[in-house]
């Protein structure tokens, strides 16, 4: 037997003023997790777009158990034993759970002359390869009403029953709970078992830690190198990615508290299910995190804050005036700005140059003689967000589409800091973003801290919650549960302490 599953050799790709692949190479033993690693936009995403057809790669070969071969398509990528779990997943929601698995080869019988699809073998089958991959949901389920989890559950019994050798998971688990993340990871410890070999792309440094047999790292489309899991620590894979020593994660906090900005009192959601009851306040110049598990209701109560939810009763006080919020254009009057959690699916506009996605946001204020748009003004806007975020791009009218998953994250946080709200609301605002790029964007937050505003953070991740909270409210089924104040009492135990206090 070959001695690799895969091997990829020599593998180079350029886009329009981007060389995104430089003689790339990454070699995965059957049987192991292989993690491939790299800041936003060195090339992971285009590397496995070649590998599965998406791309066609300038130069580069491909080998399959020892044989080489050419994938031209996703089809023939399938063909040859090859999967792939996307970074965005594209299932069709209005068709059934073994619609989506079968999409493109539904089994057929034959009814005297006619061709028919065979729907009693396609619900079976699909419920013995949605079992094999430990999942007991309905194979008639529409795909739509499932979690994010559940959904990509599908796509891995999809890869499961094409018997794949090679699975590909782009960031699977940035939107999952945590018992969707052990859940996935169970079924890629079965998977290992059979001999498949799975390539796992993850900014999440513990997850890698856990889950991954070899490392492979690249930095600007280059090829750094591949080591085993165990023989790199944390600070090692940093160093190799980032190309430089990265020493306090979470930078120092300067410039003091104020007065009291912005106040929430008995905040309710119209849905019982929903935020309850929520009060809390925030002064200028504070970082205030807010913790809980998946489903804590966090994001819904600040769409609520932000005129994007309806809500039954409570109250907004800003700087000592009540005000009434019921649309986002209101809000955002009142000085508030929302960096929202699903930036692909509500933050982007895919079509347009990253110039019109950062300036959208302010080509209202930048006017010359009330009318003409003042583009020298934006420009130099838009061009020192894209230095201070590091956004990797060849020009601000590169269409925002073109970006790496991460830097598109990255515009979406220059549109509103461009907008400068006093207070600012960040959903997840490092999620899919890499160690290099994270601590730009907690610089960027001290620094907004330091100028007075008042930041509402909400994170899953604790390190994050702790590093960079004055304050943390911790909530869970859509109640406040707690505010830790004291920073010697900010401990994952007393954060999930709360987060599980239903
Ligand atoms: N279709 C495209 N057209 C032009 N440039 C592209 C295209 N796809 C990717 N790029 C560029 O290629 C480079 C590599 O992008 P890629 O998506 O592979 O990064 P990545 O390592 O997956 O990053 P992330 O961690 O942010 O997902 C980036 O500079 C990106 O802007
Ligand atoms: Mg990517």
């Amino acid at each position: 037997m070959a001695e690799y599953r895969l091997e990829l050799r020599g593998v180079s790709k350029s886009f329009p003023g981007v060389k995104a692949l430089d003689n790339v190479q990454l070699a995965l033993r059957p049987g192991t997790v292989h993690a491939l690693m790299g800041e936003n936009g060195a090339g992971k995403s285009t590397l496995m777009k070649c590998l599965f057809g998406i791309y066609k790669m300038d130069a580069g070969e491909i080998y399959i158990d020892g044989e080489k071969v050419n994938i031209f398509n996703p089809d023939e990528a399938m063909e040859k034993g090859i999967a792939m779990v996307h970074q965005e997943l594209q299932p069709v929601p209005a068709r059934s759970v073994a619609e989506n698995l079968y999409l493109g080869r539904f089994p057929m019988k034959k009814i005297g002359p006619i061709q028919m699809i065979d729907h009693k073998k396609m619900y079976e089958d699909t419920a013995m390869w949605l079992k094999e991959v430990r999942m007991n949901f309905d194979p008639k389920a529409l795909l739509g009403t499932l979690s994010i989890g559940q959904m990509q559950s599908v796509e891995i019994a999809k890869a499961v029953s094409h018997q794949a050798k090679v699975v590909i998971f782009d960031e699977p688990t940035s939107s999952l709970s945590d018992n969707e993340v052990e859940a996935l990871f169970r079924i890629m410890n079965d998977l290992r078992d059979k001999g498949v070999a799975m390539i796992y792309i993850s900014h999440k440094m513990d997850e890698i830690k856990r889950i991954s047999d070899d490392i492979t790292i690249m930095r600007d489309g280059t090829y750094v190198g591949t080591w085993r899991t165990e023989e790199l620590t944390t600070d090692d894979i940093i160093t190799k990615m980032v190309g430089r020593e990265l020493t306090n994660v979470y930078p120092e906090k300067k410039g003091k508290i104020g007065d009291v900005v912005m106040e929430v009192k008995n905040y309710s959601s119209i849905h019982e299910k929903s935020f309850q009851d929520v009060s809390f306040s925030i002064r200028k110049g504070e970082i205030l995190g807010f913790g809980g598990l998946v489903g804590a209701q966090r994001t819904e109560l600040m769409e609520g804050i932000f005129g994007i939810r309806n809500v039954a009763s409570g109250e907004v006080i800003i700087n000592g005036k009540n005000v009434k919020i019921k649309h986002p254009i209101q809000a955002m009057r009142a000085g508030i700005g929302l960096i929202t959690e699903d930036r692909r699916g509500n933050g982007i506009f895919g079509c347009l140059s990253i110039k019109d996605n950062v300036g959208v946001s302010v080509y209202n204020k930048l006017l010359k003689l009330k009318f003409v748009l003042d583009h020298k003004k934006i420009n130099g806007i838009v061009d020192d967000s894209i230095k201070k975020l590091r956004i990797k791009t060849p020009s601000m009218k590169q269409h925002i589409a073109n970006l790496s998953g991460g830097n598109q994250q990255k515009v979406i946080i220059a549109r509103w800091l461009a907008n400068d709200p006093d207070i600012l609301i960040m959903d997840e605002p490092t999620r899919g973003i890499d160690v290099g790029a994270k601590h730009e964007i907690y610089e960027i937050m001290n620094e907004l801290a330091a100028q007075g505003k008042a930041i509402i953070m909400i994170s899953s991740e604790m390190p994050e919650l702790i590093g960079m909270s004055d304050r943390i409210c911790v909530m869970c089924d859509g109640k406040l549960r707690g505010v830790i104040s004291d920073k010697a009492e900010m401990t994952q135990e007393k954060i999930m302490a709360y987060a599980t206090q239903f």
